[in-house]
């Protein structure tokens, strides 16, 4: 089963010179395969870094990550990654978005409109297929960006902040489709976000991250029963996480 594991990582940007930045320290995190982890921290305590370490756009000072036990270097479909700026081309269609990974891979325009298919659906974007990125709303663009990962079939989604240009309402019905995509895909999630109550819904598990230099402060279990839904925001226990979590994060 693919399991990604972080194993005593630290990072210095610039390290040698007078500039040299700690941001990150002594990280060691396993995320099973399957599972949903949020990752919460202040800003700058070095939640995108660490993120964009484990999608291979560069590489740690200190440490290791291995996906199934082989280390981690450079992209790769297996790891697929979904920025807050969403990365749709405005030139494509909708459809065109979705299976434009398997398209540049060679697949042949039979799996491309099965892809199409069934990632436009899985995101609810049913109906939207001919439209252009421009006529879209915020969220519905952000549809097409999480469809388009999901069609290269990674084995790990990597998600930095990608409901927090959104609207609280539009970002509520996008954290309870993810889920059921999630359930329904069984991929594994690593998303990172400041917003506790985000990561309390979506999760198995919520890393909390110290500032600078960001360390592990705490890992809470998320053992709210699933499948979530909005309600649950308003019981006691999931009150209480939220205010156990908050108080842990440095303001
Ligand atoms: N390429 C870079 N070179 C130097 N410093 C950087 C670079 N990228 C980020 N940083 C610094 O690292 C720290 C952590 O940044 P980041 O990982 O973006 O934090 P977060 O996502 O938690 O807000 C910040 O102080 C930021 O200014
Ligand atoms: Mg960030």
């Amino acid at each position: 089963m693919p399991e990604i594991k972080v194993n005593n990582l630290s990072h210095t940007f610039g390290k040698n010179t007078p500039a040299a930045l700690t941001v990150l320290e002594g990280i060691d995190l396993s995320f099973p395969s399957g599972s949903f982890t949020s990752i919460v921290g202040t800003s700058g305590c070095g939640k995108s870094t660490l993120l964009k370490m484990m999608a291979g756009l560069f590489e740690p000072s200190d440490g290791e990550m291995t996906l199934d036990g082989d280390a981690i270097k450079g992209t790769d479909r297996r790891r697929g990654m979904v920025f807050q700026q969403d990365a749709v081309f405005p030139w494509m269609t909708v459809a065109k978005n979705v299976s434009y990974g398997p398209r540049l891979r060679g697949a042949s325009r039979r799996e491309q409109k099965e892809i199409e298919a069934k990632w436009i659906e899985m995101v609810g974007l049913k109906g939207f297929e001919d439209r252009w990125p421009r006529e879209l709303s915020g969220g519905m663009r952000k549809r097409v960006d999480i469809g388009r990962v999901y069609a290269n079939d990674p084995d790990v989604l990597l998600m930095d902040e990608p409901f927090g240009a959104l609207d609280a309402q539009t970002k509520e019905r996008m954290q309870s489709d993810l889920l059921k995509t999630w359930g329904r895909s069984k991929k594994t999630i690593i998303f990172v976000t400041h917003d506790i109550e985000e990561a309390i819904f979506l999760s198995d598990k919520v890393v909390v991250m110290s500032a600078r230099p960001g360390r592990i402060s705490h890992i809470e279990e998320i053992t709210l029963p699933r499948p979530r839904d909005n309600e649950m925001r308003l019981t006691d226990e999931f009150l209480q996480i939220k205010r156990k979590l908050w108080g842990m994060l440095e303001h």
